[in-house]
């Protein structure tokens, strides 16, 4: 059974619909992150599942508790759950120890049950012998670990994280994602964790969710994301994926015959016959002197890694610039022909673009402007 489900969950700031009907349900011990652009809701959802938010519409379960619905709220603090937040939120005037202790004492232990609570959970983050010291005698990474433990302390079944890294140097983001993994095994609660950094989310995540303007865009493991987008949302933003609009001739046995530009590709994908959407990385990519289906000029280098990352714009369809690896140093400006040996094949779900433009992106499913890295 799903610990946590969410059943079109919907919510209002006055006239603005902050998340929009989303659907979600989180098996029992997974690690979700939570991904997507700024303001698209992900800290409304968290805020709804911890019950700081009430829902407009639609349900909360926890297992088959209803703790958000129409006819039940339960309040946060009967909810079972840990958060941890960015800022870490924690006492600047009580220890260590105080700071883990003040939930317990709320949830009615006694002296000793705290006392060994707190002892056992600083050793699961690893802060044994610090309990008495004050926040500001530790340092940000500490903090965070502390923040955690007192989360950890009431055996929550379910923590949320929202951006529980970002003021933490790259360094230390990288030790601490490998803790909360170790954490996370080693406890077995479900984990819901906010992050704008999606290679953060690949590298602990169980599970992706990924959102886009207050509506839930897909979820699934991170290499389906990153194999199987879903929409061409998904497509762009993760692994700096790029789409070019095709026409999909033929569909069969999960593998589509698409027209790019004048081009004819075989690739996998499961889009019906009509309008659709070639979905690759830079590694689906292969830098070609004679054919090639992707036709670019190149606009810039930069030498990384041993090679040089190469810019290409695309110069016969309609598409963002690409960036690959090539071996050589070359003037921008020369043309690069570039074969396809991967991919991924949607359906245009946005129907108007036939009306609206034949031969070039829907302003709908345009990509932003994406810079070069
Ligand atoms: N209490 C509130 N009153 C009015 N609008 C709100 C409120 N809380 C959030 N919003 C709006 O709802 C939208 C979603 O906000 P939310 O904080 O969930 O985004 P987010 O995905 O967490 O963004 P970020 O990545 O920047 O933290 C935003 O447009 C925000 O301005
Ligand atoms: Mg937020």
């Amino acid at each position: 059974m799903p610990r946590l489900t969410l059943q079109a969950v919907s919510k209002r700031f006055d006239t603005y619909l902050a998340l929009d009907a989303v659907s979600l349900a989180i098996p029992d011990g997974a690690f979700l992150a939570l991904l997507g652009p700024s303001g698209c809701g992900k800290t409304t959802l968290l805020r709804l599942i911890a019950g700081l938010e009430m829902p407009d519409g639609g349900a909360i379960h926890f297992d088959d508790e209803a703790v958000a619905s129409e006819v039940a709220f339960v309040p946060p603090e009967k909810r079972r759950i840990g958060m941890v937040f960015q800022s870490y939120a924690l006492w600047p005037t009580m220890t260590v120890r105080g700071n883990i202790e003040f939930g317990l004492r709320v949830a009615g232990l006694n002296a000793v049950e705290r006392a060994a609570r707190i002892d056992e959970v600083l050793e699961v983050v690893g802060l044994q012998g610090l309990g008495d010291r004050r926040p500001h005698e530790l340092s940000g990474g500490q903090r965070q670990r502390v923040a955690l433990a007192r989360s950890l302390a009431t055996r929550p079944r379910l923590i949320l994280l929202d951006e529980p890294l970002a003021n933490l140097d790259a360094h230390l983001r990288e030790t601490m994602l490998s803790e909360f993994r170790r954490i996370h095994s080693l406890t077995g609660a479900t984990f819901v964790f906010v992050t704008h950094d999606q290679d953060e989310a690949m590298a602990v995540a169980t599970h992706v969710a990924v959102m886009d303007r207050g509506q839930l865009e897909q979820v699934g493991t991170p290499e389906e994301l990153y194999r199987k987008p879903a929409s061409p949302m998904v497509a762009r933003f993760i692994g700096r994926g790029r789409t070019l609009p095709v026409k999909v001739i033929k569909s069969e046995g999960g593998r589509n015959l698409v027209m790019l530009g004048r081009e004819l590709l075989d690739l996998p994908g499961d889009a019906p016959v009509g309008y659709g959407w070639l979905c690759f990385h830079a590694s689906d990519l292969r830098h070609v002197t004679e054919g090639g289906q992707l036709k670019t000029e190149l606009v810039g280098q930069v030498f990384q890694n041993g090679t040089f990352l190469s810019h290409c714009l695309p110069t016969e369809v309609d598409g963002d610039v690409v960036s690959l690896p090539l071996s050589e140093r070359l003037s921008p400006g020369t043309p690069i022909k570039l074969a396809f040996t991967g991919g991924w094949v949607i359906g245009d779900g946005n129907a108007s673009r036939e009306a609206a433009n034949v031969t070039g992106t829907s302003s709908a499913c345009r990509p932003a402007v994406i810079s070069l890295r």
